[in-house]
């Protein structure tokens, strides 16, 4: 199993405090945010992890995180020329994953799972992709999964007016050796990216996509300031324990 973190993309939503610095580079209390999917990886027992970014902070991210021996991880790297997507960057991981397994984390979700035992048991699986979910309040304005009790997923609906369930998709996948080829059939949505919920769909339309259910505090630090904030208090309140 390898693992890959997407730090591409353009941030909007966090302007000014993005205009010139990456969004994986801001703090989250005492690490830059891009520590935190890092610290999963190695958490999984992952050693080997792909980093994504887009062209203009490659440089930053390489010295910083250099050849990853500090984390006790060899970690690589690949250019996304365009943010054309969550897919569309999966997509650079071709050669690096060599036809084994990967986990994938979007590289502003700051969480508490241990993703250890499923990353355990999906080496085992000959076949298919899993996601994983957190139950929130208001789940409307997010990607809503509806799972049966086996934790196979039924439907993923995005920012549904009636939502089906409580829990939210988050930003961690694992996918098989098939992955890449599932990507080549992808089309660009309406607004010219490749959706990793189209990706995910086709592993639904096979019978093939699982969900499990995540434990403790999950943030998509990206969201909004609010989510920052909310992900600073909340490490800090874990460190201070
Ligand atoms: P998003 O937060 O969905 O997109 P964004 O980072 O461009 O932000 P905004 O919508 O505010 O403009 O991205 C989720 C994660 O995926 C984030 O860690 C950045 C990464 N990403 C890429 O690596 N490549 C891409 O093409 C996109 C769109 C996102």
């Amino acid at each position: 199993m390898k693992g890959v973190i997407l730090a591409g993309g353009t941030a909007t939503r966090l302007k000014p405090l993005t205009s010139v610095v990456n969004k994986h580079l801001l703090p989250v209390y005492n690490q830059p945010v891009i520590y935190y999917p890092l610290e999963k990886m190695k958490q999984a027992g992952i050693k080997d992890v792909l980093i994504t970014t887009g062209t203009e902070h490659t440089g930053q991210f390489m010295n910083l995180l250099r050849s990853g021996s500090k984390f006790g991880l060899k970690i690589s790297y690949e250019v996304q020329e365009q943010p054309r997507g969550l897919a569309d960057a999966v997509r650079l991981a071709e050669d690096f994953s060599d036809g084994e397994p990967i986990l994938v984390i979007l590289g502003d979700n700051v969480f508490q799972h241990n993703l250890k035992p499923a990353v355990a048991k999906f080496k085992k699986q000959k076949r298919g992709a899993k996601i994983f979910s957190v139950p929130i309040k208001n789940p409307g304005q997010y990607g809503v999964v509806e799972i049966d009790k086996k934790g196979r997923v039924l439907s993923i609906e995005e920012k549904p007016k009636k939502p089906k369930s409580y829990l939210v998709q988050t930003g961690i996948y694992l996918y098989d050796g098939q992955v890449f080829d599932l990507i080549k059939k992808l089309k660009p949505s309406p607004r010219g990216e490749l959706e990793i919920t189209d990706l995910n769909n086709l592993y639904l339309a096979k019978g093939e996509l699982t969900c499990e259910v995540m434990k403790g505090w999950w943030v998509d630090v990206g969201t909004s300031f609010d989510e920052l904030l909310r992900a600073n208090q909340l490490v800090a309140k874990e460190i201070r324990k």
